[in-house]
């Protein structure tokens, strides 16, 4: 194993902070931000796996999970802790003409019950589900009868449901965002080929295992909450606003959770109904969404129609990109940039997108797993394959053609971008399309498709971790992010471990509570380890420094020529000594590291890049459709637990499966109401439903990118799959699907559409 040099801390004042203007980014949504930055003068690790970065690492709580002994906010029971049922609107639209709470209030066990005139209640829903009062009792059986028990008259309104007429009528959230470059109409005149098309996407709810759920408890002047959180520290905020108090009177923790992809980002109107109830009763109050109601209320993916247009001369070059997109943003929410593949993906000039965010008397969506960009990349994958055919080239040689080498937007270098590499190793899978096509008989068709995949995933600050050394030579790492249950805590470890020379099992990772941790981001954006690694080894490093300042004394040595590798402290002169002999003579005393994230690079365009390959199978008879094999190679910088990484892509990519084949809130086209309430009716893939997958990444540190080189991956695979999928059909029958998700009669339609298509060019002599 090399050496390992620590630098000394640079040029001057190691405690000098600098204040600097920095873009933040989450999920596509960029804004200025002041931050406080400590010098993130760490060199990068060489490429390439080292001691425990970069090494297959198992979760280092998997065993506390699989064992049940891992405390989720669904495990949390607190002394007197009360429950709640919330009555919620059964109407997309109506009035309240009369309610009566009284009966309600004198149900057993009922301790509180308040209605529409409480903040976070409403007697005027606006869509179906949204609250208008709320029962605490000692028990939920009593909670939910009570419910029954309020008295309630509604007046019925014509819900507003459909996205176009939402768009004529001005019912928007916000505004319609347009985008142009370059001479849209010139590109378009321009071109030899021009190819456009409809396509659509489906509604669909997020359904983590473990339902939105808060316990909220108040003591003495502040409030202790559990949440099942993508941003503990989000929630902080809200609350401390809602409730007026100093953000460090309300506690929020979340040690483990249950999943979220977007549906936690926010909090919902539980955590707040929960806190205003316990503070009534001066009891904790939990309020958890049931199944049910995560699947009407909990945020989704929204429904789009989508209308694009690709133009390019003969030789394949692009001249125009074009897309008009009608999103289903429900009654609150904002736009997601369905766009946004369109926008970045491609080197054209000429580009012009409008999308339209619509209000509709439908629940509101939430972020959901590269919001927009799964739909967005959709449309522009499936269009690019059409446009292939019609200029007779082959779908990868296009994409290759029209490769972008700056950000396509406003002309900025990548701080790295490696897709063209992805492109050269999904190529040998890429060409055995023939042998595959080969393998077809007469009712099944087999064929290949491909589409690349684009998105953020920087992360940024601030983010902080603090470092702990004891006297046993053992490390805490301690922040107050949350693991959304990718394996954020081992990845952290590793990166300690790394970083101070020890074996993975000498380091715990204490995450999960605002009040026991410095500041840490999001679980959301692909943002964690980008964001939290970067921190977790400056305070590694700042624990190490002052270890190494400590062995340099006790055995009289130069500082320089010490490094910390195997659990040892090495000295390039001779010798060697086990960490826990330096820490051990501090015996009560700890070393204390403390860290920050880094600016991202000023100037440059972080992304990531990839691309899937999918085989199928179709059953031309009845449209049955087999996914047999999905290749996947990812583009997200230094790979810190290639483990936990090929775990990401095998959930994006089965998420991406119930996305493309199964999945689809339904709703009710009158009422508004929604129809797929529980998980036998909201079909999400099975282990039956898994096709072969193979993943790899390129695994090349960005140079660019902090002390780590790593960019987020928690978003990246479920973007390219739907689309992969399609032209995957598209190859093996000719049959163009345009919506999603791709039912069979959605295959037998486009079976029939190509099969016109093909009678139509048979009749025409050649
Ligand atoms: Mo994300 S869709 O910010 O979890």
């Amino acid at each position: 194993m090399p050496l390992r040099h620590l630098p000394a801390h640079p040029g001057g004042d190691p405690d000098l902070a600098r204040l600097i203007k920095t873009e933040k980014e989450v999920e596509g949504r960029y804004t200025e931000t002041w931050i406080v930055v400590e010098e993130d003068a760490l060199d990068q690790w060489p490429e390439g796996p080292q001691s425990v970065v970069g090494r297959p690492a198992a979760k280092i709580d998997g065993y506390e999970r699989a064992r049940g002994e891992a405390r989720y906010t669904a495990d949390v029971l607190l002394p007197g802790m009360l429950q709640t049922a919330l009555l919620r609107s059964p109407h997309a639209r109506a009035r309240l003409r009369r309610i009566d709470l009284k009966r309600a209030s004198q149900a057993p066990g009922v301790r509180a019950v308040i209605g529409p005139e409480v903040q976070w209640l409403t007697g005027e829903p606006n869509y179906e589900g949204e609250p208008v009062a709320a029962v605490a009792a000692d028990t939920f059986a009593q909670a939910r009868d009570a419910v029954a028990l309020i008295d309630v008259e509604w007046e019925e309104l014509e819900p507003l449901l459909d996205p176009e007429e939402a768009v004529r009528r001005g019912s928007l959230i916000g505004e319609a965002r347009k985008y142009a470059r370059g001479d849209f109409e010139r590109g378009l005149a321009e071109a030899d080929v021009v190819v456009e098309a409809e396509y659509r996407t489906q509604t669909l709810n997020h359904n983590p295992l473990e339902t939105n759920q808060a316990v909220c408890e108040w003591r003495g002047d502040g409030l202790d909450v559990y949440l099942s959180t993508q941003a503990i520290w989000w929630a902080r905020n809200h609350l401390a606003k809602a409730f007026d108090l100093p953000l460090d009177k309300v506690r929020v923790i979340c040690e483990y959770m249950g999943g979220g992809f977007g549906a936690k980002d926010g909090e919902g109107d539980h955590m707040f109904i929960a806190a205003e109830l316990a503070r009534r009763t001066g009891r904790p109050v939990r309020c958890a969404m049931t199944r049910r109601e995560e699947n009407i209320v909990a945020g989704n993916r929204n429904a789009t129609i989508q209308r694009v247009v690709a133009a390019a001369r003969s030789d394949g070059t692009l001249t125009a990109l074009g897309g008009e997109y009608w999103c289903s943003l429900g009654w609150e929410g904002w736009l997601p940039s369905t766009s946004g593949p369109l926008q970045l993906l491609y080197d054209c000039a000429n580009v012009r997108t409008t999308e339209y965010p619509a209000k509709l008397n439908l629940p509101p969506m939430a972020a959901f797993r590269a919001p927009g960009f799964v739909e967005g990349a959709w449309s522009l994958e499936c269009l690019l394959d059409r446009l292939a055919a019609q200029l007779d080239l082959d779908p990868l040689e296009l994409r290759r053609r029209n490769y972008a080498n700056s950000d396509t937007v406003d002309g900025r270098p990548y701080s790295s971008k490696n897709l063209m590499e992805c492109y050269r190793r999904a190529e040998p899978h890429w060409n055995k399309r023939h042998e595959v096509r080969a393998r077809s008989d007469e009712t099944w068709k087999r064929g290949v498709g491909m589409a690349s995949q684009i998105w953020y995933g920087a992360g940024g600050p601030p983010s902080y971790a603090w470092v702990r050394l004891g006297s046993d030579g053992r490390v805490n790492v301690v922040t107050a992010m949350q693991d959304i249950g990718t394996g954020t805590r081992t990845a952290m470890a590793q990166i300690a471990a790394e970083e101070l020379g020890l074996p993975l099992d000498r380091i715990e990772v204490q995450v999960g509570d605002s009040a026991r941790g410095p500041y840490a981001s999001v679980s959301g954006g692909s943002s964690t380890l980008a964001s939290m690694g970067p921190a977790v080894r400056a305070a590694a490093a700042d624990a190490a420094r002052q270890l190494i300042e400590i062995a340099a004394q006790r055995y009289d040595r130069e500082e320089r020529l010490l490094s910390l590798q195997g659990g040892q402290v090495v000295s390039a002169d001779g010798g060697s000594w086990p960490i826990e002999e330096i820490t051990g003579i501090l015996e009560d005393g700890q070393i204390l590291g403390k860290g920050g994230r880094g600016p991202n690079p000023a100037g440059m365009r972080v992304l990531t890049f990839g691309v899937q390959v999918a085989e199928v199978a179709v059953d031309i008879e009845t449209g049955e459709v087999v996914v047999e094999r999905i290749y996947a190679v990812h583009d997200v910088g230094r790979i810190i637990n290639p483990l936990g990484a090929r775990s990401q892509v095998e959930g994006g990519i089965i998420q991406a499966l119930g996305h493309t084949f199964s999945e689809v809130r339904l709703d009710d086209p009158h009422s508004g109401t929604v129809l797929t309430r529980t998980l036998d009716a909201y079909k999400l893939p099975t282990i039956a439903d898994v096709p072969e997958i193979e993943c790899e990444f390129v695994d090349v540190p960005d140079a660019h990118l902090t002390n780590l080189g790593s960019k987020g991956l928690g978003e990246p695979p479920i973007i390219p799959t739907a689309a992969a999928i399609g032209n995957a059909i598209r190859d093996a029958t000719g049959a163009e699907v345009t919506s999603l998700p791709i039912t069979r009669e959605e295959i037998l339609r486009a079976l029939k559409e190509a099969q016109e298509r093909e009678r139509e060019r048979g009749a025409v002599p050649a």
